[in-house]
């Protein structure tokens, strides 16, 4: 098999609910497109059978539109990349199936991503780019985790949560409010229109581990608490109840990120994953920066959230580092780091 010396990557992610593709040639971004489903919102969260069905669906119409988008015909891609893992089983199977097909009806080599590494190298889809080492806090409906990012390809988890994800923290409490799945953006939006008026505890894990168990936990017995006292508590509060939430949640994610810098010594610092489009994390953020004289970094919102976009840069950095994935690679839903 002879490389390439500007590769064109077709990749794909399905790893949970969104199924997208996009194509990259020599590191550029050609096309993105992601089909969200809808299936799930009043479940409260992602229903894995109906996610790996509307993956089934969605899948060769996301494709088809990433190469025209691109102006790219099949036999001009030089490699496909794919999230292997970590994620919902039946949704990678859908991913981790079409690409092999496709590589292999194409003879061109498969390159297998991590799901969790491809939200770090987001940050080099566009400008500015942070510089080697540097810290990112990646913070999804899934995953939290603080990583040390030596190179594109080389990083090491430092600090991860020990139960629920910060996005899982966001969902769950809106779940609780009533409010649909996702609710992250939904708490982000009335957070912006209440004040900090409760106080939940924070947990106490020592390094640089997080929790958020315990948060959720408080903030049901608080709600049903104020709901058996007054059953409109959360129509009449909703926003100070989101803000409230919302804050802790970013006081315990900024301080670990803080212990983080502290104990490596590194400013450069970044957040990657769907919860880094919370807005009050991107301001909490700046602040910390000034604080500390950070440079920090913040992916576009459609790169921060699932998208083919960051599988295709692993892809290209896989790559050029000649690493590919043979035919019988299987999707790893627990796949480590
Ligand atoms: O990275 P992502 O799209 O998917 C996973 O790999 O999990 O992250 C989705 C998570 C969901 O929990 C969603 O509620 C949360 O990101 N999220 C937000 C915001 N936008 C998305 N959480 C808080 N504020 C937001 N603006
Ligand atoms: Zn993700």
């Amino acid at each position: 098999m002879e490389l390439q010396k500007n590769p064109t990557i077709l990749a794909i992610e399905s790893s949970c609910d969104d199924t997208a593709a996009a194509v990259m040639r020599d590191g550029v971004l050609l096309s993105n497109v992601t089909a969200q489903q809808v299936v799930h919102r009043h479940y409260g969260g992602v229903v894995p059978e109906l996610a790996s069905r509307q993956h089934l669906k969605h899948i060769l119409p996301v494709v088809e539109t990433a190469l025209q988008d691109a102006g790219v015909a099949v036999e001009g891609l030089s490699a496909i990349a794919c999230t292997r893992g970590p994620g919902l089983m039946g949704s990678l199977l859908v991913g981790v199936s079409f690409a092999k097909g496709l590589a292999l009806s194409l003879d061109i080599p498969l390159i297998e991503v991590h799901h969790m590494q491809a939200h770090v190298l987001a940050h080099f889809i566009e400008e500015p780019t942070p510089s080697f080492p540097f810290l990112c806090l990646t913070v999804s409906g899934g995953h939290t985790q603080i990583v040390l990012v030596r190179d594109y390809l080389d990083m090491e988890m430092i600090g991860s949560t020990r139960d629920d994800a910060a996005g899982e923290a966001f969902d769950k409490t809106g779940k609780m409010l009533g409010l649909p799945y996702p609710s992250g953006p939904l708490i982000d939006k009335y957070a912006a229109q209440g004040e900090r008026k409760y106080v939940f505890p924070r947990p106490q894990v020592p390094g640089l581990d997080f929790s958020f168990s315990g948060l959720k936990t408080a903030i049901r017995y608080f709600l049903r608490d104020q709901m058996a006292r007054d059953e409109t508590f959360i129509q009449r509060e909703l926003p100070h109840i989101c803000a409230s939430v919302q804050a802790t949640i970013i006081e315990i994610l900024i301080e670990k990120l803080e212990a983080a810098a502290k104990h490596t010594g590194i400013r450069e610092i970044s957040v990657a994953g769907g919860v880094s489009a919370n807005s009050g994390l991107r301001a909490a953020l700046e602040v910390a920066a000034t604080d500390h004289s950070w440079r920090t970094y913040v992916p576009r919102i459609q790169y921060c959230t699932d998208n083919a976009a960051m599988i295709a840069m692993a892809g290209h950095y896989k790559y050029l580092a000649g690493e590919f994935a043979g035919l019988d690679m299987a999707p790893d839903a627990r796949m480590g780091f």
